[in-house]
């Protein structure tokens, strides 16, 4: 029988480890040590406790936990012994010599992490530093009482309803109901409650619709600057992305014909309304050519309308699916641009039967959402919050977009081109064929100022004589700070 002064057992009462914890460390760390073997019979507790000063109930507490991981194992009559099949006991780390505790988690696992990772570049964001962010909002203008009161009402009556456990995957009928309807009146669709299926932001649509849409080996098509999270998800899924040139009126559909009769496409990507990254609206030649593919050569049109709301001059052009009676699209939208990005609210609408596939892809990987944030934001959109919202700052994105094309015009002169953008929260700025854009990123970097450079959106990752800088995040006088400091980088380059 091991002694209990023989244990190497400090105690820290200081420490927020709860005692029977501790000892539960030091004993798993003396066994792992060698100190004590298999077999080997421990103090009893009574012991134990005394040498330790320490509560009994604490030692037995500390000695089932033990047992219950397969450290110790009791015999009755006999007492408690260390376990003869100890748990697998991993490479030692150095450890801290004050808590005999590994120091830290290894840095790399000793399993293999399968696939390859995915090229997906990331602005994180940075208190006191400048950014340029791919078309952000403002969150500073979210309408936060409005929003606090929503949020509040729903906790509290979906708790007192005994509503706060599992539902339903596609998310909570309210908010179903509230987007299908706006989607029919502003956009065009033709849809019900069961069109729709929530997702955690537009990104968690467009990867599950990519694993529905695209298997290993189907080919499906972007175009050569695209949103690269939608590239990888349809990576992932095995597919192999092809891609087409794009043009001042988008994509270039010729191209995509040729494509298609040479193989089989199963699904197209695109953002029709403001082709990301360079901003361009999808004329409507365009747009009937491409749906007339669909339909000739069966492939699926993934439409992500990601900031729809957003139009300052004309109306908005209805999505390609208001103009799709046989099914082929599966339409992607998004709260992130309208309200916040922090808000993970997207939303697939689509034939009930990719609906449903979707809502079961979706219980693999969340289960259900968030149903009080979509409760919350339901209410928000039936009181008109949403909507005065969408007015309000749509003026205020209008003065910044225009206070920051004066800039760039100012600052830059002929060394950029640009157009004013109609809608949306971007601008696409070209370079003239000198200007090294990769090189006056990381210039614009070390003094301070992020951006994303062309480069980032490229299929090829092949430089770009061109920037996208979302603009609507930043007040006037920020974006006056931020241009002077992108001239700066541009000069320095
Ligand atoms: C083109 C495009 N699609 C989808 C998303 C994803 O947005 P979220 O997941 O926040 O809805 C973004 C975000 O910037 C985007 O730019």
């Amino acid at each position: 029988m091991l002694r209990p002064w023989e244990f190497k057992i400090i105690i820290r009462p200081s420490s927020r480890t709860p005692v029977y914890l501790q000892i539960v460390h030091a004993i798993i760390d003396e066994i792992r040590r060698g100190r004590v073997e298999p077999g080997r019979a421990l103090p009893g507790t009574r012991e134990l406790a005394r040498t330790l000063d320490v509560n009994r109930k604490t030692v037995v507490q500390a000695y089932d936990e033990l047992t219950a991981q397969g450290w110790l194992s009791t015999q009755e009559t006999k007492g408690t012994f260390v376990s003869l099949n100890l748990p697998a006991v991993g490479p030692e780390t150095p450890d801290d010599p004050k808590t005999k505790r590994p120091r830290r988690m290894p840095d790399v696992p000793s399993f293999r992490l399968q696939g390859r990772e995915p090229k997906i570049p990331v602005i994180l964001p940075m208190r006191n530093r400048v950014a340029f962010d791919d078309g952000e909002p403002d969150t500073r203008l979210l309408p936060v009482a409005a929003l606090a009161r929503a949020y509040r009402q729903s906790l509290i009556s979906m708790a007192r309803q005994n509503a706060l456990g599992y539902g339903d995957p596609r998310g909570r009928i309210e908010l179903r109901q509230a987007i299908s309807t706006m989607l029919n009146v502003d956009r065009g669709l033709t849809t019900t409650a069961d069109n729709i299926c929530m997702t955690r932001g537009s990104q968690m649509a467009i990867f599950v619709v990519a694993r529905v849409l695209a298997g290993r080996g189907d080919t499906v098509v972007t175009e050569t600057l695209s949103y690269p999270p939608a590239r990888e998800s349809f990576i992932s899924a095995g597919a192999d992305v092809v891609a087409v040139g794009l043009d001042d009126h988008g994509m270039r559909v010729d191209e995509l014909e040729t494509i298609c009769r040479k193989k089989r496409v199963a699904a197209v990507y695109v953002t029709p309304h403001h082709q990301f990254p360079t901003t361009v609206l999808m004329k409507v030649e365009r747009r009937i050519r491409l749906l007339s593919l669909a339909a000739q050569f069966g492939f699926a049109l993934v439409e992500d309308d990601y900031d729809h709301e957003y139009h300052f001059s004309h109306q908005p052009m209805l999505p390609l699916a208001s103009a799709d009676p046989t099914g082929r699209v599966a339409y992607i939208g998004s709260m992130s641009k309208i309200l916040s990005p922090h808000i993970r609210l997207g939303y697939i609408a689509g034939p009930k039967a990719l609906i449903d596939r979707v809502a079961s892809e979706i219980t693999m990987i969340d289960r259900q959402g968030d149903p009080v944030t979509e409760l919350a934001v339901a209410q928000l959109i039936q009181a008109g919050d949403v909507h005065s919202h969408t007015r309000k700052v749509m003026k205020i994105y209008v003065e910044r977009r225009d206070a920051f094309a004066k800039l760039l015009t100012k600052h830059f002169n002929s060394d950029i081109e640009f157009s004013l953008p109609d809608g949306g929260l971007a601008f696409w700025l070209r370079f003239a064929r000198t200007v090294d854009v990769d090189a006056m990123t990381r210039a614009a970097r070390r003094i301070g100022i992020d951006l994303l450079p062309g480069s980032h959106f490229s299929n090829s990752g092949v430089a770009i004589q061109a920037a996208r800088l979302g603009f609507a995040r930043m007040t006037t006088d920020e974006i006056q700070v931020a241009t002077r400091k992108l001239k700066e980088a541009f000069r320095s380059r």
